[in-house]
């Protein structure tokens, strides 16, 4: 039954609006399949099992230019004379995993021709252009080049070796560890040319709270089978690096990064996974963070560590991605502080091949952060971003959030690092320092559900990573209108009103758990549900009264030169900006300042009244999705109409637990009534 549900957004439903099919059976009535690498050929079968369901029209494939209206599609090196001319000037504008869509004539013969430097590039124009089919847009006189802006596009599971995921809200991991290497799952095929589809070229197999066993021999083999069968999609296979590796599986006394001995273990072991696996990516980091081991056991410091490693796989073309989410027990004055002062002051320090990895924000993907302050201020180092799609602290995979509008209110921020405009986006793109290389990962909220992600709107989450990923520039709303388009109807009665509601989904989310600049008071350990009250955990960190300090006099952190001063982080318009309580973003007002219950807000409400009614608002905003969602059951089938509907019953129960929630902890502080308009609880 969940079929639909399976095929993510590569549903290739028959084009229902016989104008629009007219035009694209006129304009392709073959296709010309040039190349003979696995890469071209999955490029020709995805577009045959596309066009063939789309159109309803069996496309004859061959394998040299004739006729007219035909698809061409091969690398430029496989075009024959003619057209390699005829666009030549657009690949120079592509970089190597770029495309050229274009409509050209030759021989007076009308043709799409579908480029690259390479496959892989082909491929992503292959997509880009079924997708073009999927969105009902014209296909002709097309001059497209396109290029990813980003070389490193991941997502990283967070997967245990025994299948359970950290964070995991969708089942277990795919990677059936136990079954590999012979037995090849046609999930990790299905898996592969989703991501591809939408251009993500990397995947980090296991949890960055690592395992060393993933190192040795054994499992090595595994990570092979399942990198043979990513790298013709072009995504190449990254494991996580336990520090301790070389005590836990190499049997030395230590793994000091200073040691002679540990440095050649993980040469050695650089050297033996390349042997198998020689377009290894390389290793994601998580070091002297929450109790993993690190350089720091042994009086190192982080660029110790990360470069050694990265000398490791350096002569192979490894990268290592060095995480800088540390906070540590030892300095809970102000957690958000911590990892900008542990890591800025090595800028320029790192190897070549290393990249830090900073989460979009300076705690832990809440619902609202702004941005982390270590972007745009290392100018010699390349930076990567952490996003989170799996919604460890937005409602699991039970609460339907279209998480792209979080991602791009993080992307273009302003960081000011190089004067106005120096955004977010910039930085991560590599165009702010013209860095050395760039990435961007995604903690996945893949499964093994039938439907992958948990929710069907989750599947817009993965979706919209990779989309940004491409392109930092792209807006969430074209990307929402892509997804449903592709995923479930053209229909416009459908789109607007669905589209409109996961545009507001995520500030509904922010309304109902965390609004203006709260964070980190959901309950404890799972953080699902409220807990606000939660204090009795042995790290002060850990406890959610350590974030909104709520008390008889206000409620809020107060980061501003008057409190911990994290605002001196950032650079000086944006410190002035937040440092000041009237200056500072209503929607982080509470990340920043410490106020008072009687504070006016913009709106001229009080802080409590204004507390209260966005919690109501959210609730309210619930209610409003659900009735959208009612009206849709005619555009979409059955199993998907009651899988959603039944998720947003349960979203509007549990913002309504939120609210309630809250309120009356928060009341005892304030001691104040509710509002007008806020429905007491029952
Ligand atoms: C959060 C999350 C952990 C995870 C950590 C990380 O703290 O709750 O499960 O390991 O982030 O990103 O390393």
């Amino acid at each position: 039954w969940a079929q639909k549900d399976y095929k993510l957004w590569l549903q290739y439903d028959k084009i229902t609006n016989s104008k629009i099919r007219s035009e694209y059976t006129t304009s392709i009535t073959g296709i010309v399949g040039l190349g003979n690498s696995e890469t071209s050929k999955i490029a020709v079968k995805e577009l045959e099992l596309g066009l063939n369901s789309m159109l309803e029209k069996k496309l004859e494939v061959k394998s040299k230019l004739e006729g007219q209206n035909t698809l061409v599609v091969g690398a430029q090196s496989a075009l024959n004379p003619e057209l390699q001319k005829v666009v030549a000037s657009d690949i120079t504008q592509i970089n190597e995993e770029g495309f050229v869509i274009k409509s050209v004539t030759v021989n007076n013969a009308k043709h799409i021709v579908i480029t690259g430097k390479n496959d892989v590039g082909v491929l992503y124009g292959v997509y880009s252009f079924l997708r073009r089919i999927q969105t009902n847009k014209s296909i002709k006189n097309l001059e497209i080049t396109e290029s990813p802006k980003i070389n490193l596009r991941i997502l990283n599971h967070w997967d245990n070796l025994d299948r359970t995921i950290e964070r995991g809200y969708a089942g277990f991991s795919l990677w059936n560890w136990q079954k590999l290497p012979d037995f090849i799952d046609q999930r990790y095929i299905d898996y592969a040319r989703a991501n591809a589809s939408i251009g993500i070229n990397g995947t980090v197999l296991t949890n960055v709270n690592a395992n060393a066993l993933i190192l040795t021999p054994q499992y090595l083999e595994k990570v092979e089978a399942l990198a043979n069968v990513f790298r013709p999609y072009g995504i190449k296979v990254y494991l996580t690096a336990r520090f301790s590796a070389p005590v836990e599986i190499g049997g030395l006394k230590t793994a000091d990064p200073k040691d002679t001995a540990v440095a050649n273990w993980w040469k050695d072991k650089a050297k033996k996974i390349y042997k198998i696996i020689p377009d290894f990516g390389g290793f994601l980091v998580k070091a002297n963070s929450e109790g993993q081991p690190g350089p720091q056991n042994y009086g190192r410091n982080h660029v110790d560590g990360a470069n050694m490693l990265a000398d490791a796989v350096a002569p192979f073309g490894g990268v290592i991605m060095w995480r800088a989410f540390v906070y540590s027990e030892h300095d809970a004055n102000d957690r958000a502080k911590q990892a900008y002062a542990e890591f800025q002051p090595y800028d320029g320090k790192f190897r070549d091949n290393v990249i830090v990895q900073v989460k979009n924000g300076a705690i832990d993907f809440q619902p609202r952060e702004p941005f982390h302050p270590l972007f745009g201020a290392m100018q010699k180092t390349p930076i990567m971003m952490e996003f989170q799609i799996t919604q460890e602290y937005l409602g699991f995979s039970t609460h339907l959030v279209y998480l792209p509008q979080l991602f791009k209110e993080v992307l273009d921020s302003d960081t000011y690092q190089k004067g106005k405009g120096s955004t977010v986006a910039k930085v991560v793109d590599g165009s702010l320092y013209n860095a050395k290389f760039t990435g961007i990962a995604g903690v996945s909220n893949i499964g093994n559900d039938l439907n992958w992600t948990g929710h069907p709107f989750a599947q817009a989450n993965w979706y919209g990573f990779g989309r940004l990923a491409w392109n930092p520039y792209l807006d969430s709303e074209t990307i929402a209108d892509e997804w449903l388009k592709c995923t479930f109807s053209n229909d416009e009665n459908f789109i607007k009103p669905v589209k409109e509601m996961m545009i507001k989904s995520r500030e509904t989310v922010v309304n109902y758990m965390t609004p203006l600049g709260l964070h980190h008071i959901m309950d404890t350990g799972h953080h699902y549900g409220p807990g606000p009250w939660v204090a009795n955990l042995s790290r002060p960190e850990w406890n959610p009264v350590y974030y909104h300090k709520a008390d008889k006099n206000g409620i809020g952190f107060d980061r501003s030169k008057t409190g911990t001063n994290a605002t001196s982080q950032y650079t000086p318009e944006i410190e002035k900006l937040f440092d000041n309580v009237a200056t500072c973003p209503e929607k982080d007002l509470l990340w920043f300042h410490h106020v008072s219950w009687d504070y006016k807000l913009k709106n001229g409400q009080t802080l409590w009244n204004g507390l209260s009614l966005k919690y109501q608002e959210g609730v309210d905003q619930v209610k409003e999705m659900q009735n959208i969602w009612n009206k849709t059951e005619k555009y979409v089938d059955g199993e998907r109409f009651k899988e959603v509907q039944m998720l947003l019953e349960i979203q509007y129960k549990e913002a309504k637990w939120w609210r309630d929630a809250c309120l009356l902890y928060f009341q005892q502080y304030s001691g104040k009534e509710l509002p007008a308009g806020v429905e007491k609880p029952t």
